[in-house]
């Protein structure tokens, strides 16, 4: 077993939307979580023509409000991180609880306070604080009055947003991302974008637009940070799933090229290598789109190559395989997205097709391509556990999975790969964005509360913690 690199940033990820809670305490506005119904329909309901935001509470249950209350457990979270030995914790900040409807000028200090606490609570525990700027949680003003990312104010708003919390951090904070997953909007613009039907989700040049403004936001964070601390290291994030052509069918092989280009590399090019691919001319025409349907300035362009980003962040959880002649008809779904079945693979109850080899062909491709350091900032898997009398849970599956993704990451190393980090997703059981579902748990600590928001929030350890520990402690896996 290879060692991992000395200071190898070992840690876990959460995001403010699916944990904090406390959705109206400290003067905090609305975000687009907050109007997500939860249960397995959550995105039938919000892909509706005549979805509109509006919170039902009537019709609906919204497991995001409360989420499982870190807004008043952070310490008692934050000491079991540390228990752990996490040397680094990747959380959001709730841009409506700094700026409560996007659009203000002065943000809100009691929600600036919070993330201080938090901050200094990781420091005195030993832990580097990994930020994501937006993480599926943009003010829900801003997406209802003003029709989400499509529109270039947003690009001022998250300006103001992100100037106003690295300057209040960065001195504490090294690492951060400026937009979780930002190419998972090709698939699902209303987390990611802020897009609903409604207000054009279904129209791909809203989609390439809000892109593009985001691209721009970005370049501004990481032009702000830089001018604030030297050594700070601002990152994109995307969401990465392998993708093999489904057999040696030189027309599969073709789509599979075509679908790596559009979906896995798309923004990352953009954001790294600091300006819009070749490919882009064919990606828009599949759209009836050219460059010149979308609104762009010479400035902003020259924004892009300027400040590009100094890592690539990337979750991954699974793989998928491309088919276009139609002959294999057994499909399976996925992160956002699913595809045919992969007949090499199993999948997870969600049926996510789990593949370990996959993360290191990620590594391996995303290095080639852009010489950057890599950072695994999501991974893991979301499972039914069934806890003992007394909430104690043996998850040998999540641990039997991690392990292979672990081994993975090791090989990849040894292949050459820069690797940061590994900051396995939902270190703490949370509400899944998917399906704003409790009962689909990713953590290394059992939280006592099901979906219909019954149970004590009492949190306990699981096997999994344990195994963590050691592993972390080893800086990798002892033995094989
Ligand atoms: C990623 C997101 O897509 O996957 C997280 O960045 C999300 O917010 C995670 O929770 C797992 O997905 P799910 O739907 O199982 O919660």
């Amino acid at each position: 077993m290879s060692e991992f690199p000395e200071g190898f940033l070992w840690g876990g990820a959460t995001a403010a939307n699916q944990l904090e809670g406390g959705y109206q305490e400290g003067g905090r506005g609305l975000s687009i979580a907050d109007a997500l119904p939860g249960g397995k329909d959550r995105f039938k309901i919000v892909s509706q023509p005549d979805f509109d935001w509006t919170i039902d509470t009537d019709k609906y249950t919204y497991p995001n409000h409360e989420g499982i209350d870190f807004y008043h457990h952070y310490k008692e979270d934050i000491a079991l991180f540390a228990e752990m030995g996490f040397k680094c914790y990747r959380f959001s900040i709730a841009w409506s609880r700094i700026f409560p409807n996007g659009d203000e000028t002065q943000p809100n200090e009691a929600g600036l306070k919070f993330y201080d606490d938090v901050i200094d609570e990781c420091l005195a525990n030993n832990i580097e604080p990994v930020i994501t700027i937006s993480h599926y949680e943009l003010p829900l003003n801003l997406a209802k009055r003003y029709g989400g990312w499509k529109n270039r104010y947003l690009i001022e708003f998250y300006e103001t947003f992100a100037r106003t919390i690295l300057t209040r951090y960065a001195s504490k904070v090294k690492y951060w991302m400026t937009f979780n997953e930002i190419n998972s909007a090709a698939h699902f613009p209303v987390m990611g974008q802020g897009l609903v039907p409604s207000t054009g989700a279904n129209d791909k040049k809203n989609v390439f637009q809000a892109w593009h403004n985001q691209f721009v936001a970005s370049a501004k964070a990481v032009k702000i940070a830089h001018e604030l601390r030297d050594d700070i290291q601002v990152g994109c994030m995307i969401l990465y799933a392998t993708s093999y052509a489904y057999d040696s069918n030189p027309v599969n092989q073709l789509a599979n090229l075509q679908h790596n280009q559009d979906f896995n590399f798309f923004c990352a090019d953009v954001q790294v290598r600091g300006a819009y691919p070749t490919y882009t001319k064919r990606l828009l025409a599949e759209y009836n789109l050219t460059f010149d349907d979308l609104e762009t300035t010479d400035g902003d362009l020259a924004l892009l190559q300027q400040y590009p980003v100094d890592y690539i962040g990337f979750s991954y959880y699974m793989s998928s395989a491309v088919e276009t002649t139609g002959s294999v008809t057994d499909t399976v779904a996925g992160n956002l997205m699913g595809g045919v079945k992969n007949p090499f693979l199993k999948a997870s109850d969600w049926g996510w097709q789990i593949d370990p080899t996959g993360l290191r062909i990620a590594l391996n491709e995303l290095y080639d391509r852009y010489q950057k350091p890599l950072f695994v900032v999501e991974n893991g898997l979301g499972a039914i556990d069934k806890p003992d009398k007394n909430f104690y849970v043996e998850d040998d599956y999540r641990i039997d999975y991690l392990k292979q993704h672990i081994e993975a990451m090791a090989g990849a190393i040894d292949d050459g790969v820069d690797l940061m980090g590994y900051t396995p997703w939902g270190c703490i059981d949370l509400v899944s964005a998917s399906t704003g579902e409790m009962s689909k748990r990713y953590g290394f600590i059992y939280v006592d509360l099901d979906d219909q928001g019954h149970g004590t929030l009492a949190r306990y350890p699981k096997k999994s913690f344990y195994w963590y520990q050691d592993v972390i402690k080893h800086n990798g896996l002892t033995k094989k």
